[in-house]
This record gives C-alpha cells, sequence and structure tokens, in this order.
C-alpha cells in the first residue's frame, strides 16, 4: 500500500479514505468514439479487482445528450456487483430512475449545478426547475431503499459565470439534503478552485448544518490544483474523494473541463501519508495503462506515467 518510498503521516487527517471512482463514468462520457460496451465492461472489473469499493459506473441520461453512454442498461447486465460495493449510476430524472431501478441499481446520484448557465447547459433547465427535477427521482429512489448521491458542479468557478459565491452553493446544498440525498460531492468541473476556496466552502456548508461527514469532493486537475485541494479538504475532516483511474474525463457540456484528479496521483499521496484506501496502486495502474490502449492514447497521469515506465 506504501508508495515504496517511505510513509510518513501527517497528524490531523483521516485514517482512511473512501476513493470514489468517477473514471468509467466521467472518464468516459466525453470520449468521442463509442467504446464497446464489453471494454467498459472489462474496465470497471478491474477497477474492482484493484480494491474499489465505490465504483460510480453510467449515467442513465437521454442518448442524445451523451451518446457513450447510451448502452447503460446492456453494461450492468454485464456487470455483477460484489455485496458491499457501491456502484452508483447518474440519473436526472423519473426517465432516467425508472431504467436505472430496471437494471438492478442500489445507488443513484443527481446532478445539479451552483450556476444557472451551466444548468441551462447540462440539463435543458434553471438550477430551481432541476433541483425540482430531481425532488421526486430522490424521493422514489429513497422509497426504493436506494441510496441517493448529489453533485453540484462549478462549486468554485463558472466558465460563463466567473467567481461562484460560495453561500449560494451551500444553499443550493440544503436543498438537495432537504430532499433527501445521502452525500453530496462538491465538483470543481473546470479545475480552478484553490485551497482557500475550498475551506471557505466547506465553512459555508457548516452554516448550512451540513457536516463534512456528509460530503464528498470532485476535482478535476485542469489547473493542477486538485491535489492541494484535496488536502485541505482532508484536513477538514473530508473522508470521501472522487477520482478517475488514469486521469481520464471531462465534461461534455463544459468545454474547459479536463480530466478528473487521477486516482493514481491520490493513491500516492494518501498512501505516503499512511492514509488506507484499499486500493493497490500498481494493479489500478496496470488498468489505466490497459485503458489508455484502449482509447488510444496515454494517461496525463503523472504516477502512471512514472510507475508505468519505472525500471531504475
Ligand atoms: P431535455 O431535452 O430537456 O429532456 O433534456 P426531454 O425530457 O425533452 O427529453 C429529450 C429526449 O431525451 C426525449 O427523447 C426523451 O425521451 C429522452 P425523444 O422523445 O426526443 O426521442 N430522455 C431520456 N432517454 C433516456 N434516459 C433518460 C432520458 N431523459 C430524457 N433519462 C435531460 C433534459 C436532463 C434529459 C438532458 O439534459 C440530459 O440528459 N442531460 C445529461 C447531461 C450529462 O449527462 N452531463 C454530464 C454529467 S454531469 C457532469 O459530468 C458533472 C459531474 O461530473 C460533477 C462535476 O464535475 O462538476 C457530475
Ligand atoms: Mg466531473
Amino acid at each position: 500500500m506504501s508508495t515504496g518510498y517511505g510513509v510518513a503521516p501527517v497528524s490531523g487527517l483521516p485514517r482512511r479514505v473512501t476513493v470514489y471512482e468517477v473514471g468509467a463514468r466521467d472518464g468516459l462520457q466525453n470520449e468521442k468514439a463509442l467504446i464497446p460496451t464489453e471494454v467498459k465492461a472489462e474496465f470497471i472489473r478491474q477497477l474492482l479487482a484493484a480494491g474499489h469499493r465505490a465504483v460510480e459506473t453510467t449515467s442513465f441520461v437521454s442518448p442524445q445528450w451523451v451518446p457513450q453512454l447510451a448502452d447503460a442498461a446492456e453494461l450492468l447486465a454485464l456487470l455483477d456487483p460484489p455485496d458491499g460495493v457501491r456502484m452508483p449510476v447518474l440519473v436526472p430524472n423519473d426517465k432516467g430512475l425508472n431504467r436505472a431501478l430496471d437494471a438492478g441499481v442500489r445507488e443513484i446520484a443527481v446532478f445539479g449545478s451552483a450556476t444557472e448557465t451551466f444548468a441551462q447547459k447540462n440539463l435543458n433547465r434553471s438550477v430551481a426547475e432541476s433541483l425540482e427535477m430531481f425532488r421526486p427521482v430522490v424521493d422514489r429512489a429513497r422509497g426504493a431503499g436506494l441510496m441517493a448521491r448529489g453533485y453540484l458542479s462549478m462549486c468554485f468557478g463558472d466558465p460563463w459565470e466567473g467567481p461562484v459565491d460560495p453561500h449560494v452553493v451551500a444553499g443550493h446544498a440544503r436543498s438537495l439534503f432537504d430532499m433527501g440525498i445521502t452525500e453530496l460531492s462538491l465538483g470543481d468541473t473546470i479545475g480552478v478552485a484553490t485551497p482557500g476556496q475550498v475551506t471557505a466552502l466547506l465553512a459555508s456548508l457548516g452554516e448550512q448544518g451540513i457536516a463534512v461527514d456528509q460530503l464528498a469532493v470532485h476535482f478535476h486537475d485542469t489547473y493542477g490544483q486538485a491535489l492541494a485541494n484535496t488536502l485541505v479538504a482532508l484536513q477538514h475532516g473530508i473522508t470521501v474523494v472522487d477520482a478517475s483511474a488514469g486521469g481520464l474525463g471531462g465534461c461534455p457540456y463544459a468545454k474547459s473541463a479536463t480530466g478528473n484528479l487521477a486516482t493514481e496521483d491520490l493513491l500516492w499521496q494518501l498512501h505516503g501519508l499512511g492514509i488506507e484506501t484499499g486500493v493497490d496502486l500498481d494493479a489500478l495502474v496496470a488498468t489505466s495503462v490497459w485503458m489508455a490502449e484502449q482509447l488510444g492514447r496515454p494517461s496525463p497521469s503523472r504516477a502512471v506515467t512514472a510507475l508505468a515506465k519505472k525500471d531504475d
């Protein structure tokens, strides 16, 4: 589990972190060429075999909006989720929930926006209208015994609107918790956040009565800040961190979004700090190298690049 270069804990950090793997969903949704469903299934099997216990698999969204994930039901039919593993899927509306329930999912995720422009671009609705779309989805999912994650995108900055007020984010977060979500992931969709902004947002969420044990962080790594932001989040008590194997990712409706924080880069930091994740870094590197071959381009992850060619 270590990096091979020693472990040096820092006080005040959690002993264990759940790495919430988004490579199969966030990582692949933006790929232009259609990836065979069997390749996606093999990717997910390898993620599970590497030790992941929270793997977001796909989205039950409109296939006109995200053609790459139109095979969601076929994909899930190829998988056999082990007990005790979270395998959530994105669901925006009733139609998506019906499809997800038919596929036997045990956890869904609704995905709102902190800003009006991105809500329109990603969901074809205002923020308030999208929250109203989610309410019956979360209600019905929870009634059926499912867990319901929530996301808020553009929590720190928005390419059309600029800086985002943490109090506004906290207000939308409150609305999502009031409708029954079980966890909220704070999305830095375009990767512009810096550590002080993370502290400010967590403080605003605290003022709304939202505790850190209900939160996850979701940093895209556009400006190379994702690891610094993660460390600050851990210092504030966050224990669920979203990341994408090999640093895959982006958002089809926010062109300035690049890949997520690479899971391997995250593991290098966490394991070096002596924080347990249960995920095998070497196995994950092998998976990301394999996936990069499928996609026909190298992984942007620094740790994958270093470890894949490490022979001295
Ligand atoms: P709309 O066009 O307003 O919806 O889109 P509509 O109800 O008018 O439906 C349009 C067509 O889609 C209809 O088909 C519906 O039946 C169909 P037609 O009658 O024209 O043949 N449809 C569906 N089909 C299957 N499953 C469904 C579904 N819903 C409608 N669930 C809608 C509204 C919400 C559907 C659309 O905007 C949409 O699908 N958006 C999803 C966009 C998306 O997936 N973005 C990426 C994920 S978010 C993200 O990456 C950020 C995140 O990572 C966090 C971060 O980084 O910040 C989570
Ligand atoms: Mg994302």
